[in-house]
């Protein structure tokens, strides 16, 4: 295991039954609150991307949102909030994705990605990949030319990062939890 996933690792604290029974919940509001270890996720996150064009970060709802905005900022592109439905005000595409039980929709404003554009999708973490999967249709929908899909955490048996890659996406995560 590297540094920097120890550090994640230690930085990542997990929750046993939330939000129910038998559920592990990896919560990175301590690694957020962690100076030095929110600064190297992004360093992490980004560092395969210094100096291409990427245009655009698009962060899912709502950890996404906090992850995104650093990288934005490191890479000098702009952001886009991928937002559960009903909370853009202007036109939106709409996408329904699937969850553990059910199903939910997401939207990104129409006029956020222009056709070409190079975007890189950013979320905390990815389980089933439903929400990721989404989050893809959207963007495609848009024309979006998508570089990659960065996580910070990976929960593998729950295979969305293979979903991700069937779809043809390059996925990258910084720490993996088997057996989640
Ligand atoms: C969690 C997590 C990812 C998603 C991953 O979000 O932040 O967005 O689940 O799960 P999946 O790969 O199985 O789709 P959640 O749905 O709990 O909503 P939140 O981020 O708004 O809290
Ligand atoms: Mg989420």
């Amino acid at each position: 295991m590297t540094d920097l996933e120890n550090e994640l690792r230690a930085a990542i604290r997990t929750i046993p039954d939330y939000p129910k029974p038998g559920i592990l919940f990896r919560d990175i509001t301590t690694l957020l609150g962690a100076p030095r270890a929110f600064r190297r996720s992004i360093d992490e996150l980004v560092h395969p991307y210094a100096g291409l064009q990427v245009s655009k970060i698009a962060g899912i709802e709502a950890r996404g949102f906090i992850l995104g905005g650093a990288m934005a900022h490191q890479l000098s592109a702009g952001f886009v909030p991928i937002r559960k439905k009903g909370k853009l005000p202007h036109d939106t595409v709409r996408v329904a994705y699937s969850l553990e039980y059910g199903v939910d929709e997401m939207e990104m404003h129409r006029d956020a990605i222009m056709e070409g554009e190079s975007v890189i999708l950013v979320d905390d973490l990815i389980a089933t990949g439903g929400t990721a999967e989404g989050a893809v249709k959207l963007l495609r929908q848009m024309g979006a030319n998508i570089v990659a899909a960065c996580f910070v955490i990976d929960l593998p048996d729950l295979g969305g990062r293979k979903k991700l890659e069937d779809l043809g996406v390059q996925v990258r995560t910084l720490v993996s939890y088997e057996g989640h």
